[in-house]
């Protein structure tokens, strides 16, 4: 039988979905959003155009991956490390951008049942920014479809080390550090993504070869997909090709060729 394509996407995207197996869509996927400067550059524009353009990727990135039910995307939006390091005019204007992106775009959120969340420490970002997030947190709060998490001022050094703080914090409260434990059920328990299954598939866009502190820790026995495309220039067709390529790497968790046994705690591959 002939599977039927979800509502909403177009002939391209209805031509690769049909030869995907729909009952081994990637669960989780996370995409590290790379090459908005490079965009801009190469169209002789100033690098925050890139990240403008990166908006529309965005939204049609989202709107595939929620008609082909996909229950958790997340977004590397911004590092801990960009604002450090990127200048100031260019950090403000990606606040800026965030806030009419949320303002903007929770309406297209609600049309698709999609709930927004959110991954880093947000308490360091501007008053206003928090207050916008948490307003699209709240708008979008009742909607049961895909978990739409954007990091954002995020590191997984941090998340790491926020981890342990909190499961130091926890003993402490509990009567004392010999109450402690410490394995990985617990430090994945107290990562900021502790509600989320760990994702299967990571997408990186624009060619770079690197996970850039993004999810050390969940992305362990992910799947790596890297593709040349920038992101401005990326579609909800080029996410369908992702998982194309998902669905025919074999995922072994440390296992053997035939998956007997394979289990993500075994070690080696
Ligand atoms: C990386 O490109 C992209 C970013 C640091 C920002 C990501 C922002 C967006 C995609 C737009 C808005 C997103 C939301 C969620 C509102 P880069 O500047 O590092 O590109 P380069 O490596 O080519 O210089």
């Amino acid at each position: 039988m002939q599977p039927t394509v979800p509502a909403g996407l177009d002939r391209k995207e209805a031509e690769v979905y049909l030869r995907l197996d729909p009952q081994r869509l990637p669960q989780h996927i996370a995409i590290i959003m790379d090459g908005n400067g490079r965009w801009a550059r190469r169209r002789h524009l100033p690098r925050v155009a890139g990240h403008r353009a990166g908006v529309a990727a965005v939204r049609s990135t989202i709107e595939t991956a929620a008609r082909i039910r996909i229950p958790a995307l997340t977004l590397y939006a911004f590092s801990e490390e960009n604002w450090k390091r990127r200048p100031r005019g260019e950090v403000d204007y990606l606040m800026s951008l965030l806030c009419r992106y949320l303002t903007k775009e929770v309406p297209t959120l609600n049309g698709n049942n999609i709930r927004l969340n959110y991954i880093g420490r947000q308490h360091e970002l501007p008053t206003k920014v928090q207050e916008r997030m948490d307003w699209a947190r709240a708008a979008t709060a009742n909607n049961t479809g895909m978990v739409l998490t954007l990091a954002l001022n995020y590191s997984a050094r941090t998340e790491i080390v926020d981890a342990v703080r909190a499961m130091i914090r926890a003993a402490i409260n509990n009567g004392g550090v010999d109450h402690l434990t410490v394995d990985e059920t617990a430090i994945s328990g107290n990562l900021y993504t502790r509600h989320l299954p760990d994702p299967d598939l990571v997408i990186r866009t624009s060619g770079e070869m690197r996970l850039s502190n993004f999810l050390l820790w969940q992305l362990a026995y992910a799947e790596i997909y890297v593709t040349p495309t920038l992101w401005p220039e990326f579609r909800g067709l080029d996410l369908l090709d992702g998982i194309s390529e998902y669905q025919k790497r074999e995922r072994r968790y440390g296992g053997l060729v035939d998956g007997s046994r394979a289990s993500p705690q075994s070690h080696g591959g």
